[in-house]
């Protein structure tokens, strides 16, 4: 195997010594999710059960195992109904959405019943903490995480292996890609810094232009999730050198106070729309995804203007599982996101 890089215990922030052994970085969380898999040895028809609310790309990993996804509903405030009892279910998935700790008691309590495995999926939620302090990611026996959804890189995913049983299956880091990478990506990069820096919304402008060119050359302004894309798990696992140098140069503490300062702007902005916040609280500890609410789609559209206003953008989440899709309650599609990332 190729020699690493960078070596992998320098990028995790926290407490690097603890971390070196229990941690390796992906291109995707499902690429992380996929190597759980392959740690627990799920077999083809071993069950995974995951929230109905969920984007349909976290499909591909468990179909790529050969496993079967059984899904449990969540209310209005994404705690989980009910979860259901089923032959062979290996691994329970608990999602932090938006960065929000997910309260665990009730997934421990089945997964010690029926001897399945936790896993948290913290793609959401780098750098958030529950009440207790206790880094989201870390609680179940397995956390993954999306570093790019936090910091603007090229790539970058993280799997957590929480107990030295799971630390001593987890496979080599895989060495990092030198692929070129797009020149969009560059350019997107470049508008978000000179927008940090001016604070006038380039990278919304950016983003706007690159919708506008793709609506001319494909129909739609956003790259649409496709059916497929719950079967198919993308190529190339390994992330980016460029993303891993970037994220260990992040300035963490200033992202951390970046994110809580949005969240308490954007609820006082949005205080008189017609919408309805998901949360109401900002915990002490929690560091936003997003500014996640409920609407109807003509408020929802108020809300983008002003969001993009302020360069940040909103979006509809998130394109659901065709199995849940047709089916699916009232909150499951009335909900929405100002993306804090830029
Ligand atoms: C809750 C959740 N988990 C996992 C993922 C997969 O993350 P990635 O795109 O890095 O594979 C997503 C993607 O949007 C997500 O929303």
């Amino acid at each position: 195997m190729a020699p690493l890089n960078l070596d992998t215990a320098s990028v995790f922030p926290f407490d690097l010594h603890r971390y070196a052994l229990k941690v390796r970085y992906y291109r995707l969380a499902r690429h992380a999710l996929h190597e759980v898999f392959t740690c627990m040895q799920i077999l083809p028809g071993d069950r995974v059960l995951l929230p109905a609310f969920i984007c349909r790309d976290l499909l591909a990993p468990i179909h790529a195992a050969g496993a079967v996804p059984v899904f449990y509903e969540v209310d209005r405030d994404l705690r989980p109904l009910e979860l259901p009892v089923s032959g062979r279910v290996r691994a329970v998935l608990a999602v932090n959405y938006f960065g929000f700790p997910q309260d665990l008691l009730v997934f421990r309590r089945y997964c010690a019943k029926y001897g399945a495995v936790l896993i948290e999926d913290n793609a959401h939620g780098l750098l958030s903490c529950d009440a207790a302090g206790r880094l989201l990611g870390e609680r179940g026996d397995f956390g993954i995480f999306s570093i790019r959804k936090t910091f603007l890189l090229p790539d970058g995913a993280m799997l957590m292996a929480n107990t030295q049983e799971w630390q001593s299956c987890l496979s080599e880091q895989l060495p990092f890609s030198r692929e070129s990478l797009p020149l969009s990506f560059w350019l997107n990069y470049g508008l978000s810094r000179i927008e940090r820096n001016t604070g006038i919304a380039f990278h919304a402008l950016g983003q706007e232009l690159i919708r506008k060119f793709r609506y001319l050359r494909t129909g739609y302004p956003i790259a649409t999730s496709q059916s497929a894309d719950e079967f198919e798990l993308p190529l190339l696992p390994a992330p980016h050198h460029v993303s891993m140098s970037m994220f260990a140069k992040q300035d963490f503490a200033g992202e951390i106070g970046r994110r809580r300062r949005l969240y308490g702007e954007f609820h006082k902005l949005f205080s008189s729309m017609h919408i309805k916040p998901l949360f109401n609280e900002l915990p002490e500890g929690t560091v936003p995804y997003c500014y996640p609410f409920y609407a109807e789609e003509r408020a929802a559209q108020q809300v983008t203007r002003v969001a993009r206003s302020r360069g940040f953008d909103c979006i509809h989440w998130p394109a659901l599982p065709a199995a849940v899709e047709s089916e699916a309650p009232l909150h499951y599609r009335t909900l929405w996101l100002v993306n804090f990332l830029c």
